[in-house]
């Protein structure tokens, strides 16, 4: 028989394999919200705001993580119907393949991929940039040549080389990350937990040390003109800069990915996602106008903005204090997106679109291992080679597109699926699907050319795939035959 690209898997079976799963269900309400915390405080927050700052919206970075949120509340929302729903690994992978079909799930699966694994890279690499800075502190230095990527990018030379050989740090985070992942997930929600304490202090520390040495002179002109170019602040450089800082918000939705090792997941999912977002959507506008209160955002364009916020303010034994918590906060969310990927190929491969290989579990340690350790390797080889600064914009844009596409998987559902259980619902439907594609899509727009290629680039060699494997061994697709 030919072959279907719209062919779906069948929701009650799909929701009994959920009963039938081998993974521990261990996480609670508590557990899953401290999950998103741990994949959203990070890179975004302790390195990519000195950019979005002195580049794209100045102080009106605070509108900027407005829009950034508003378009993750509406995703988020979505993502907790759907997650309550079908309470299943896969995330938004598995959502789609019941809702729109294969092909559609795949490539949604394959764009997940930027997501999560990209993400891990791209905040290892942020993760070496601090525990360098952190280091010269205690006046060890590294040499650059083993502290940074080798690989630059940027729009005047395009792909050049720095002279730099390999990032060791962010190779070696990935590496210990990855063991841990292996030997349990309790195990690594406990170690979670612990540094989401940590990172969750710090930034609240910042907050409440900072706010009194704000000059509110620094908030003059608010929205800083526009320089004549396209996204250099005025209101295109706003919307540049919820783009970018997009990425900051980037994990709640991992929370998802944990659905069958949640205990209570109809009820807990959307806990755990929508708590998460809430307090970071706090946190981080409370950040932006403290930060840029202190410091004047010309000089926010360095890769440690919260640790330049608190010598600014002449606090400066707060300084390895917070650059720990950076680091810590760091640590977390690339556990957590350590965690999500090989859930999400498990799924895959459970459906035959991946080898077998990645969907097995371990007899002892009841983690999908080899999917873990292949995770691992790809995304140390990305963060021993490349730069923050692309990688981030690509998982940025990659996930955009993810978030639309569940926005538009619950109103599909909707329609097919009238009648099915629905433990949360979406409030204002349809609207809040639509306003959530309107504004992922619209953030998108806003995203450098470069990575719109680097996206079109990766999801024809994910077509390729599913073509020459995935197709073939479909289990939907036999089933057909
Ligand atoms: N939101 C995550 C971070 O900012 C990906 O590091």
């Amino acid at each position: 028989m030919a072959l279907n690209l719209t062919a779906r898997k069948n929701l009650g079976e799909l929701l009994k394999s959920a009963h039938t799963s081998e993974l521990k269900r261990t996480l609670g309400a508590t557990n899953l919200v401290f999950l998103g915390i741990g994949g959203i405080i990070g890179a975004g927050i302790f390195v990519l705001t000195g950019e979005v700052a002195s580049q794209y919206a100045g102080p009106a970075i605070v509108i900027s993580f407005m829009i950034a949120a508003f378009a993750c509340a509406c995703a988020g929302l979505c993502y907790a119907e759907l997650a309550s729903m079908i309470p299943i690994s896969g995330s938004v992978y598995t959502y789609s393949y019941t809702t729109v079909g294969e092909f559609f799930a795949w490539v949604i699966g394959w764009d997940l991929i930027i997501e999560y694994l990209f993400a891990a890279s791209t905040v290892s690499v942020g993760w070496s940039g601090y525990v360098v800075s952190l280091l010269k502190n205690f006046g060890l230095a590294f040499p650059t040549a083993f502290t940074s990527a080798p690989i630059a990018y940027d729009d005047l030379l395009g792909f050049h080389a720095t002279g730099a050989i390999v990032n060791i740090p962010a190779i070696l985070i990935v590496a210990a990350v990855t063991t841990l992942l292996v030997f349990g997930i309790q195990e690594s929600a406990r170690f979670n937990n612990v540094i989401v304490a940590i990172k969750t202090t710090v930034v609240l520390v910042f907050i409440i040390a900072g706010v009194s040495y704000v000059n509110t002179a620094n908030w003059h002109p608010f929205i800083p003109d526009n320089t004549g170019e396209f996204g250099h602040f005025g209101w295109t450089g706003i919307f540049r800069g919820a783009a970018v800082i997009f990425f900051a918000y980037i994990g709640f939705d991992a929370v998802s990915t944990a659905a069958q090792e949640a205990k209570n997941p109809q009820r807990d999912l959307p806990i755990g996602i929508m708590g998460s977002l809430i307090v970071c959507t706090v946190l981080y506008i409370a950040i932006g106008l403290v930060l840029t209160g202190i410091v004047p955002y010309p000089q926010l364009a360095v890769p440690d903005p919260i640790a330049v916020g608190i010598d600014a303010t002449g606090l400066t034994w707060l300084s390895p204090i917070i650059k720990l918590g950076a680091i810590a906060g760091l640590t977390s969310v690339v556990l957590v997106m350590l965690l999500g990927q090989p859930r999400i190929f498990f799924a895959m491969a459970n459906d035959g679109l991946l080898p077998p290989a990645f969907s097995k579990v371990h007899p002892k340690f009841k983690t999908p291992y080899i999917s873990t350790i292949i995770t691992g390797a790809v995304a140390i080889v990305l963060a021993g080679l490349f730069p923050i600064g692309i990688l981030s914009k690509l998982v940025s844009l990659g996930t955009l597109l993810a978030f639309a596409m569940v926005c538009l998987a619950v109103l599909i559902l909707r329609k097919r699926e009238p009648s099915l259980e629905r433990p949360f619902k979406t409030p204002l439907a349809p609207y809040v699907p639509i306003a959530g594609i309107i504004a992922c899509f619209g953030c998108m727009a806003f995203v450098n050319p470069f990575a719109w290629e680097l996206l079109g680039v990766w999801m024809v060699l994910g077509i390729i795939v599913y073509f020459i494997y995935g197709a073939k061994h479909s289990k939907v697709q036999q089933a057909l035959k």
